[in-house]
């Protein structure tokens, strides 16, 4: 390899997963992103902070073409996955979807068994398997969410619903695991459960943190501090700013980004 190739590999290497530029939203007359720019490197936690209303949904939505058939919507700028845009007419929405776990605030388990929980992404994506193949696809997405030793014996026998808010959430992520995506999004996803599952779940996000993209919205300030790598404020559909954790946390550049995090951490 010459030097020059070495490079390139090296530039693309370091080449975000998506560049979002220019990007701005409307929900008919409503600007609810306003020129937001932000890259999501893989892997690394991103987190969303910023007071209610400020957009932060709204820009998650729009990464895995939630939007799309919400009435009403338009979308401008440009959204870059792997130096593609995302709205190319030769985009297939299903096919981008794909590469996308969604977890919401509310644990939202199916009612059938555990096991079918996780195996049905799979299954509909077309990621065929076997029974054995299947059985340890399933086995190994709820190990990743931390919840396999806790069900390993209620597999077929318990659904989704007869478990704890915490563990309904964990078999969440086990669940959006089961397609294989490459971003996990998370829309405030500890918002409901208590902290002893919050802590587990956090844990469970710096461990898919450490392969995966993940995106998460929080109100929690704490939450942001200790699990993400970097923190993107929004403020009235704006992302003022964007940087590593640490340095949006003790040297905020905006006032309004410095005012939001003392008023909730102190
Ligand atoms: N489907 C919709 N139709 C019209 N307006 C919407 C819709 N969804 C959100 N909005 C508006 O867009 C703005 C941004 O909403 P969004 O849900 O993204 O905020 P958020 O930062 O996630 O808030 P929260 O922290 O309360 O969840 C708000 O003013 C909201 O009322
Ligand atoms: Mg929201």
């Amino acid at each position: 390899m010459s030097d020059t190739d070495r490079n390139a590999a090296a530039a693309l290497d370091t080449r975000p997963l998506m560049e979002i530029r220019g990007l701005n939203l409307w929900y008919d007359d409503k600007h609810a992103l306003i020129d937001v720019n932000f890259d999501l490197n893989t892997p690394e936690i991103l987190a969303f902070i910023g007071p209610s209303g400020c957009g932060k949904t709204t820009a998650l939505k729009v990464l895995n073409r939630m939007h799309d058939d919400t009435r009403g919507v338009r979308i401008e700028g440009s959204v870059r996955m792997e130096g593609r845009d995302i709205h190319d007419r030769d985009v297939d929405p299903p096919m981008h979807r794909k590469r996308f776990g969604w977890v919401a605030q509310k644990p939202n388990p199916f009612a059938s068994s555990i096991y079918e929980n996780v195996a049905y992404g799979a299954r509909i994506h077309g990621l065929e398997r076997n029974r054995a193949e299947m059985d340890a696809h399933v086995e190994a997405c709820l190990r990743r969410a931390m919840l396999w030793d806790e069900v390993k014996d209620d597999l077929h026998r318990k659904t989704g619903h007869d478990l704890s808010g915490g563990q309904q959430q964990r078999l969440c992520v086990a669940r959006a695991l089961g397609t294989e995506p490459d971003v996990l999004l998370m829309d405030e996803p500890t918002g409901s459960i208590d902290p002893i599952a919050t802590a587990k779940l956090e844990e469970l996000m710096i461990d898919v943190g450490r392969t995966h993209a993940v995106v998460v919205v929080t109100h929690s300030m704490m939450e942001a501090r200790r699990i993400a790598t970097r923190v993107a404020y929004f403020h009235l559909g704006r992302l003022l700013e964007v940087g590593w954790t640490a340095d949006v946390f003790e040297r905020a550049q905006t006032p309004e980004a410095a005012s939001f995090i003392a008023g909730k951490t102190g």
